[in-house]
């Protein structure tokens, strides 16, 4: 009788970790976050060509002409961070990272 009380704990010991894979299965997967990498020239078109223009040298309300900025990239990401006289700050409208992706990008606008 022992021995069957035994068994009986046994077979409930496996079906117990039986049934806990299928559960582990219905977890909701880990979706990696994928590290999309910012496009800066998208953020560019979207918040900067109405005044730098395409080319960065459209220069509309007195816009300084991107292709001829002798500014570091520090400091142009703290003139698009805080704003510079017209100029708008996107503090709060552009995360960090599109800030400095779109700021790479006008890198690439110079001549
Ligand atoms: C509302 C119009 C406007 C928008 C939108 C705008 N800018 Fe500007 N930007 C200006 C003006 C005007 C200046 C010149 C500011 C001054 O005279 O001090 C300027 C200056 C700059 C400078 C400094 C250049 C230098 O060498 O001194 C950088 C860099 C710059 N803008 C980048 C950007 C980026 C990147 C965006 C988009 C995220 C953007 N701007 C959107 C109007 C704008």
């Amino acid at each position: 009788m022992r021995f069957l009380a035994f068994i009986a704990i046994l077979s409930f010991a496996v079906f117990a970790c039986g049934g806990e894979s299928p559960k582990e299965q219905n977890k909701p997967k880990k979706t990696a976050k994928k590290k999309k990498k910012v496009d800066g020239e998208k953020v560019y078109k979207q918040y900067c060509v109405t005044c730098h223009g395409v080319y960065g040298d459209m220069g509309a309300s007195g816009a300084f002409n991107l292709t001829e900025s002798k500014l570091t990239i520090d400091e142009k990401i703290n003139v698009v961070t805080n704003g510079r006289n017209t100029m708008t700050p996107f503090k709060g409208l552009l995360s960090e990272a599109k800030i400095k992706a779109v700021v790479e990008y006008t890198e690439k606008l110079k001549k």
